[in-house]
């Protein structure tokens, strides 16, 4: 079974980016087939696995062309992704961000991503599909959650966190994602970013009580992330003591998560996330 996650929050800089690329590259050191997703047109994602798009192609339409903006549009086929680190990557390129206008055109679009992806779900070549968001709630998340089985919600333990993990929590639970998507279902969060401070030791208190718990936390390591970004290198392969152990934890938690919710619980319904 292939399981397509969104890595998600209207939140600018709390790490979903880091979050997509380590998680991935955690998850393919546990055997897992991964595909990626770049949906951001800033490209961070893909440049911090060392992809620059629109540094490789000079016309624009060729950089749009290795997005998955022409079969979010019907004009193409996704292009087959490249691999990185054992990760296999689409990726993006600021062109993506024609995208939104397009979308903006014409609503029916934003259903374009999950259909494009059927062919990999039924396909089963990747056990996992992670999808890397921009800071929105507009219609490029949109296009992310209708495409998604699960939403991952990276969470700093600070105020402007915690309120956008609430607000996204209650926003997929109670608004019309999950009827326009039923399967779709937030799992535990990340704790990100996290200083050693009893501030941040609160709010993560609060994270874990308002979701019933978390897929782990990550420490704030302000030597070791923006060496990750700067050499193109996801954390689980640049470092090998305390970051590295906790993106495994992360990982190995994450796939305990989701294959319990995967599995029916006695009576028929489902358990888990
Ligand atoms: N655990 C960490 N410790 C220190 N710095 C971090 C950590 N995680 C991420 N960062 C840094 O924080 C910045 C924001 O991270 P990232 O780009 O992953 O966030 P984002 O949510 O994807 O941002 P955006 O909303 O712009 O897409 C980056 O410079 C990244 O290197
Ligand atoms: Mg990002």
């Amino acid at each position: 079974m292939t399981l397509i996650t969104t890595i998600h929050s209207y939140a600018g800089g709390v790490a979903k980016s880091a979050t997509a690329r380590d998680l991935s590259a955690a998850l393919v050191l546990l055997g897992q087939r991964v595909l990626l997703i770049d949906a951001d047109h800033q490209a961070d994602l893909s440049v911090s696995l060392g992809v620059d798009i629109d540094e490789q192609y000079a016309s624009a339409d060729d950089s749009f062309g290795q997005t998955i903006g022409p079969a979010v549009l019907g004009t193409g086929p996704l292009p087959a992704p490249r691999e990185v680190y054992g990760i296999e990557l689409i990726p993006s390129s600021i062109t993506l961000y024609n995208l939104e206008k397009e979308l903006k055109a014409d609503v029916s679009m934003v259903v374009g991503l999950r259909y494009a992806l059927d062919d990999y779900r039924a396909g089963g070549q990747y056990d996992h599909i992670l999808i890397d968001t921009n800071p929105t709630l507009g219609d490029m998340a949109t296009l992310a959650l209708l495409a998604a089985d699960r939403v991952l919600l990276p969470i700093p333990p600070n105020r402007k966190g915690l309120r956008a993990g609430n607000f996204i929590k209650s926003r997929v639970e109670k608004g019309h994602y999950q009827r326009l998507n039923p399967g779709l279902s937030v799992l535990p969060p990340v704790i990100t970013q996290a200083p050693n401070t009893n501030l941040a030791r609160q709010y993560a208190a609060e994270i874990n009580e308002l979701f019933g718990g978390t897929l782990g936390l990550i420490k704030q390591r302000p030597g070791l992330y923006p060496l990750a970004m700067e050499r193109g290198i996801p954390v689980p392969l640049l470092d090998s003591s305390d970051g590295r152990a906790e993106v495994m934890s992360v990982a190995a938690r994450f796939l305990e998560v989701v294959q319990l919710s995967a599995q029916p619980a006695p009576g028929g319904a489902k358990r888990g996330a």
